[in-house]
């Protein structure tokens, strides 16, 4: 089985994505880590507890991360879809509780796995990429011991999510993104926001609503965390005529990190992430015409088997 930590802001399709590894084959889930992204470090671990317990693998050991960006940016208030925890405003009475989560902070955690598996272990990146980052201004070697890097972030026709032109991810922490795309060496898949919403790959409101009625207590658990999005962004945000579809991201990296081949199309390139742009700080900038004449440092999917990934 292949060995992959999973870094997570936690997130709604974060918990989704964290579902799908937990019940493949394919892969062991060694550790959890958490980053500050569509709430608070701490509440992450908040949320992947309850996600832990629901696939009744409290065993994981979780670890948090980084509460602010590499520029001490912190996320502050309520995220328009993911709400203020980060999870839908729908609090758990049952939940476990913060002992649950280990001491040791997500950075080391980090540096000590890929050390103790050298060569053999991956890490998942579904949130900013503030903890990789840190991990390897602390540790140069740190990019040597992973087998390989998964990330959700970017975007490289600058169609944005947050602002006109950064992705969310990326825009949390556009210098972490850049220093990962820059220094870490391991190999890197990246799979930008573009991807995840092509027509093909959104998912209309019929699929969104059978998903969400399947009977199981995992699909009873999800469906009362995502009645705040549906609420408060996809109903809203519908009727304005600004989006059609359900959109997937994590769901879509962790499908790539189970099974390569949903990749369909993929072009290994140097990008860049933009840091002082008025309009366009943390978009992420790919050399598709090798006009800066610099080694390739990331390779970006550019197309899914959306129904490999359905299966995955
Ligand atoms: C990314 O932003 C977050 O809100 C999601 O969890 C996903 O990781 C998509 O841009
Ligand atoms: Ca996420």
């Amino acid at each position: 089985k292949k060995k992959i930590i999973i870094d997570t802001d936690a997130g709604l399709d974060d918990a989704q994505a964290i579902l799908m590894a937990l019940a493949s084959s394919h892969v062991e889930v060694v550790a959890i880590t958490t980053v500050m992204g569509n709430t608070r470090s701490p509440q992450v671990a908040l949320n992947v507890l309850r996600i832990l317990k629901l696939a009744d693998r409290l065993d994981i050991p979780i670890y948090v991360g980084c509460n602010q960006a590499l520029n001490g940016f912190k996320v502050e208030g309520c995220s328009g879809y993911h709400g203020a925890d980060g999870f839908g405003e729908s609090p758990d009475p049952n939940a476990p509780d913060f002992s649950l989560v280990q001491k040791e902070d997500g950075v080391s955690a980090l540096i000590r796995l890929s050390k103790q598996f050298s060569g053999d272990i991956s890490v998942v990146c579904i949130g900013p990429l503030t903890n990789m980052a840190m991990a390897l201004r602390k540790d140069k070697m740190f990019g040597q011991q992973l087998e390989k890097c998964y990330i959700m972030g970017g975007n490289y026709y600058g169609k944005g999510n947050v602002t006109v032109s950064a992705e969310f991810n990326f825009h949390v922490d556009p210098e972490a993104a850049r220093e990962v795309l820059h220094d870490l060496c391991c190999p890197k898949t990246l799979l930008g926001w573009e991807t995840c919403v092509t027509d093909e790959n959104s998912f209309s409101w019929d699929w969104y609503k059978n998903f969400l009625n399947m009977k199981s207590n995992k699909m009873k658990y999800l469906a009362e965390l995502e009645k705040y999005t549906m609420n408060k962004y996809y109903i809203p945000n519908i009727n304005k005529g600004l989006i059609q579809n359900y959109e997937m991201a994590d769901q879509f990296l962790m499908a790539i990190a189970l099974d390569e081949n949903v990749i369909m199309e993929s072009k290994t390139v140097y990008a860049d992430v933009e840091l002082k742009g008025e309009l366009t700080r943390a978009q992420m900038v790919v050399d598709w015409n090798k006009i800066l004449g610099k080694e390739p440092n990331v390779k970006i999917v550019t197309k899914l088997d959306r129904d490999r990934a359905e299966k995955c």
